[in-house]
């Protein structure tokens, strides 16, 4: 068995961090052959059902899981963490503007951001699964000066997921066969769901589908809507799915995911037209050595360069609107 890498959960007596522990403790993640040790981190509130979760994690008497701790204290809990998964944020409130929201989960991320760069392992990976997603792995980088912007990505498996269910079950074919759906932009309902370079069975998904209209008034929203059909349905947010998705980025960020194209939102470097140094959902590939790389050069067509920018344009006002969390940002000249 490998030495134990230590990973990190914030939020981890909610509804997602309490599937995805468990499943983090089973070797679902890491592999089979990894020992894990946990460091949960939750608000002084969120302590006492931790206390249960742990106790449930001990009681899976997980073979692979070396250690579990909890804390309120981030600089302790990220301490020579080789994984972080933030997925604690601060729900929308009742009457909460969306601005007020973008705030609220700044700060946290912010202060996040600060401690992973003082206490977390040199090659840390962070997920960013709390929303806005997006924004928060924005400021929690920032936030982080000593560390790559690359070691930040915000999560939009999940919305990928749902995106290729939804072309099997059109299509009536088993998931594994849908391919190449991507996911651009922000973990909204501005999210474009793609299907222009999808591949059903290895064939071009549009070729075998045949149907434009499904997939722009059907399709699209449903992606676009899907949390909130979940929430009509069961009465709470999406949780087992979205732990089940942030398992699957960070397996596939440790051990590869051969040549499937995975939806994250990375840091832009411009590629595709799109603003520098928002983090901007791409596919990407990984072949194992923990980066994930966007895959580069595919032709964009007029309706997805639109939609394309639809997002981009929300993850600049998200940008913006938390400026004034972003260290240093007064000293730039407005001109640049
Ligand atoms: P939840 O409300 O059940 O759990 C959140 C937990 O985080 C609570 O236990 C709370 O005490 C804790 N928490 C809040 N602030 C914290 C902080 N500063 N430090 C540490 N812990 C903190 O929420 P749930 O359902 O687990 O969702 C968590 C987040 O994930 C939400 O922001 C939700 O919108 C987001 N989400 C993201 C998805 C994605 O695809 N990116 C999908 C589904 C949910």
């Amino acid at each position: 068995l490998l030495p134990p890498l230590k990973v990190a959960v914030t939020g981890a007596a909610g509804q997602i961090g309490y599937a995805l522990v468990m499943r983090i403790a089973s070797g679902e993640m890491l592999g089979k052959d990894q020992l894990v040790e946990l460091s949960l981190i939750e608000t002084e509130a969120g302590m006492s059902p931790l206390r249960g979760v742990m106790m449930e994690l001990e009681d899976g008497a997980f073979p692979l899981l070396s250690k579990v701790t909890a804390t309120t204290d981030l600089q302790e809990g990220f301490g020579d963490a080789s994984f972080a998964m933030l997925v604690g944020a601060t729900p929308r409130g009742k009457g909460m503007e969306r601005s007020d929201l973008l705030s609220a989960n700044a700060k946290i991320f912010a202060d996040q951001g600060k401690a992973l760069n003082e206490t977390a392992a040199v090659n840390a990976k962070v997920l960013v699964v709390g929303n806005p997603a997006n924004t928060n792995a924005l400021v929690a980088s920032e936030n982080a000066p000593d560390m790559w912007p690359e070691q930040f990505i915000a999560m939009t498996r999940l919305d990928q997921s749902r995106a290729k269910a939804l072309v099997a079950e059109k299509a009536g074919v088993p998931v594994k066969d849908v391919d190449r759906v991507i996911i651009w932009g922000n973990h909204s309902a501005t999210q474009y769901p793609d299907l222009s370079h999808a591949r059903i069975g290895g064939k071009w998904a549009k070729s075998i589908l045949k149907d434009d209209k499904w997939i722009k008034e059907d399709f699209i929203p449903r992606v676009q809507k899907r949390g909130a059909e979940i929430i009509n349905a069961k009465g709470s947010s999406s949780a087992a799915s979205a732990a089940s998705a942030a398992i699957d980025a960070i397996r596939d960020l440790h051990q590869g995911s051969d040549e499937e194209w995975l939806s994250n939102a990375i840091v832009s470097d411009g590629s595709y037209g799109v603003t520098k140094g928002i983090w901007y959902s791409v596919p990407t590939v990984c072949n194992g050595d923990s980066h994930y790389r966007r895959v580069q050069r595919l032709p964009i067509d007029e309706f997805s360069a639109k939609m394309m920018t639809r997002t981009e344009m929300e993850l600049i006002e998200e940008r913006d609107s938390v400026r004034h969390l972003l260290p240093g940002h007064e000293a730039k000249p407005v001109s640049w």
